[in-house]
């Protein structure tokens, strides 16, 4: 089996989804439960033997030495974090206490139990560490896509944090010799994706007839990939991945923001028309930007490709496509996750009225 952390959030519930949908091998499943983790996600698997979950905290290492020891799992693939760039601006503290000491924790509860395996299960172990583009910085328009030996240069709290975390899970590696494999991936998209995030917010604020809410000139750009082409690729490099290397994981979709909106503004004009006949690109606003707002992200991809044949399977054109129907299709999952907890950060973020 493999314990998963972080898995009720959105890349690591589709994760397991889509895990136990190829494999009969168990997963346990050990998530907070923050505002980010939601069991609606899972409930497909409720009653399915192959998949525990649990509720606690990654840097609780008497609970991970309890689950390591009473379910021997061959593998950690570690999703678990603090995600979003605009909450650690407002505040770090869960940023530090989560992806610096809670990774630390986790690393270290691992290494302990690893450390006293058979030589055999110590050999095939693997601590598949989960991170983003973002700790290399920003690129300039036509500097070349990030590659694996590209400095660290992380911007934001976030991404210093992860940062951080990529340090100690390397050198988890380098001193201790615990089989770690390291993935920096580009913004993913797709199904269950927290509506916090610019995709899922700007369908779901164009549905909501509010307004749609671009930072600056929105033309900083990201590299876009399908949530569950970046679950292919952690298949992959479970499987494949050379202990103590890092693979960049990405969509080859650099696109700058205000053409991923417009995008969803067509599709949502073409799929749910608005009453009043206009387009939801009426309703784009552009709003003060993101303080240290990175310019322009881009991954290069190559080695994951070369080295272990992995290749992303859908464009943007059809990734958004599907993306867009899953929100058409899934209205009480959105509702239900537009909580209490969610106005208020509308609110913090957007203002009162963004809020109402
Ligand atoms: P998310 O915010 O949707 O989910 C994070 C999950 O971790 C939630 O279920 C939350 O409850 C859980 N969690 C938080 N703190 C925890 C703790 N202390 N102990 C146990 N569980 C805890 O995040 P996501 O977008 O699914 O990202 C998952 C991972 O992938 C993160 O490590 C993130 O840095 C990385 N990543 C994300 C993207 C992206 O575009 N979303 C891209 C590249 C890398
Ligand atoms: O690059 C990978 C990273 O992608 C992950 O490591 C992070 O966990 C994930 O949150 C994401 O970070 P971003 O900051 O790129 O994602 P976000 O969806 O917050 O923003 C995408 C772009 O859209 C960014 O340039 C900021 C802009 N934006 C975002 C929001 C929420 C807006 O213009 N308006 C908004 O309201």
């Amino acid at each position: 089996m493999i314990l998963v952390t972080g898995g009720a959030g959105f890349i690591g519930a589709n994760f397991v989804l889509d895990w136990l949908a190829l494999h009969d091998e168990p997963v346990i499943n050990l998530d907070k439960l923050t505002y980010a983790g939601n069991l609606e996600t899972l409930d497909s698997l409720r009653g399915d033997a192959r998949h525990r979950f649990v509720q606690g905290d990654i840097g609780d290492t008497a609970l991970v030495a309890g689950l390591l020891t009473e379910h021997l799992p061959r593998a950690v693939v570690h999703f678990a974090a603090e995600s979003h760039v605009d909450r650690s601006i407002h505040g770090a503290e869960d940023f530090i206490q989560t992806n610096v000491v809670g990774t630390f924790r986790l690393l270290e509860a691992v290494r302990t139990h690893w450390s006293r395996l058979p030589d055999t299960d110590k050999a095939a172990f693997r601590f598949l560490h989960v991170s983003t583009d973002e700790v290399y910085g920003s690129l300039a328009p036509d500097a070349p896509a990030f590659t694996e030996k590209h400095a660290y240069e992380p911007n934001s709290p976030y991404s210093a944090s992860k940062a951080a975390s990529d340090h100690l899970v390397r050198a988890w590696h380098h001193t201790h010799g615990l089989p770690v494999v390291t993935t920096n991936c580009s913004n993913n998209y797709g199904p269950y994706h927290f509506p916090e995030k610019l995709i899922p917010l700007m369908i779901v604020n164009a549905l909501a007839g509010k307004p749609l809410p671009v930072y600056g000139d929105g033309m900083q750009v990201r590299d876009w990939l399908y949530v569950k082409d970046h679950c292919s690729a952690i298949r992959r490099v479970l499987e494949a991945g050379a202990v103590g290397e890092t693979y960049n994981v990405g969509g080859w979709n650099e696109k700058p923001n205000v053409e991923i909106v417009r995008t969803i503004c067509a599709l949502l004009d073409e799929l749910r028309p608005r009453a009043d006949g206009a387009s939801y690109a009426t309703q784009i606003t552009h709003v003060k930007d993101r303080p240290g707002h990175d310019r322009r992200y881009a991954i290069d991809a190559r080695k994951l490709e070369a080295d272990l044949g992995w290749k992303p399977v859908e464009t943007f054109e059809t990734g958004i496509r599907k993306t867009v129907l899953w929100y058409l299709d899934h209205p009480e999952w959105v509702a239900h996750v537009q909580s209490g907890e969610y106005r208020q950060w509308v609110k913090a973020q957007y203002g009162a009225a963004a809020a109402a």
